[in-house]
């Protein structure tokens, strides 16, 4: 599939660590220019380094995907230095752990922001160049605890269910303009965020023992995700949309 996205602008939110550091790696290999957001702009710099050092075409930008005026001055600053953006990867996330009872209101309509506005903020800002390019490839990161439920992450959990929502609404919208939207839930994937909440004895065993009990018997890899994600944005697989690809080695199915 090597060179897949030629000629592509492609935007990956949150591409400065885990799976978006390797989404963003993996589209700029199928030779696509990509635009790494990342509140985080010394990890977004280092992402789009890796790709140059790679032969790859990145550029980075400090962007909170919460910040409407920032995605929309940032998407302005992709179009002009790369192109219309007609790859969009909504991977930013906020998780968060705590009882119901003491969730504050800044607290959820944070988690919200991020991961549910976020990906509807970049949408807007982006979809236009997709419909003027009569083709777009829109992947939003999900989570497999939208499936299955998961204690403590009410907050988390419903921001995730909610770009599910969001993915099937959209694709019915866009799909006669050549755009395709799929979501895809991860489930247990080896990135920073899940060896942060290991140390704090948030995830209910270590890593090593939840690859256990995995049915492919590891936990999951941020290039699982790429490879998936490579796959969506390619022109094989536009009779696919609206569909929710769990990737997590059998935990959910
Ligand atoms: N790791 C897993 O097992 C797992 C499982 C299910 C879902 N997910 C989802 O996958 C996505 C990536 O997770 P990860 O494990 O790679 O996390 P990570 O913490 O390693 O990386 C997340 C990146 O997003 C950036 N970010 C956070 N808030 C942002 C914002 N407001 N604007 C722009 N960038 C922001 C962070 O700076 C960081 O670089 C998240 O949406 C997460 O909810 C992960």
């Amino acid at each position: 599939m090597s060179g897949s996205l030629q000629g592509k602008a492609a935007v990956v939110t949150g591409g400065g660590s885990g799976i978006g550091l390797a989404v963003a790696q993996r589209l700029a290999r199928e030779k696509a220019a990509v635009a790494v957001f990342d509140l985080d702009a010394t990890a977004a710099k280092a992402a789009a380094d890796s790709i140059a050092a790679d032969g790859g075409t990145a550029v980075a930008l400090a962007v909170d995907v919460a910040d409407r005026d920032a995605v929309d001055q940032g998407m302005a600053d992709v179009r002009r230095r790369l192109g219309p953006v007609t790859v969009l990867v909504n991977n930013a996330g906020k998780e968060g752990f705590r009882r119901l009872l003491d969730i504050s209101v800044e607290e959820w309509n944070r988690l919200l922001a991020v991961n549910l506005t976020g990906t509807f903020h970049c949408c807007q800002a982006a979809v236009p160049d997709m419909v003027a390019a009569g083709w777009g490839r829109i992947v939003n990161i999900a989570s497999s605890s939208a499936h299955s439920g998961q204690p403590l992450m009410t907050h988390y959990v419903a921001s995730k269910a909610g770009v599910i929502g969001f993915t099937k609404a959209l694709a019915l919208e866009l799909g006669p303009q050549g755009i395709t939207v799929n979501t895809i839930p991860p489930g247990f994937i080896d990135t920073p965020m899940t060896r942060r909440n290991e140390a704090r004895g948030r995830l209910g065993g270590t890593v090593d023992e939840h690859a256990a009990r995995t049915p492919v018997r590891r936990a999951g890899t941020p290039e699982d995700i790429a490879a998936t994600c490579a796959f969506l944005a390619s022109d094989e697989a536009g009779y696919i949309t609206g569909q929710v690809i769990g990737v997590n080695g059998g935990r959910n199915t």
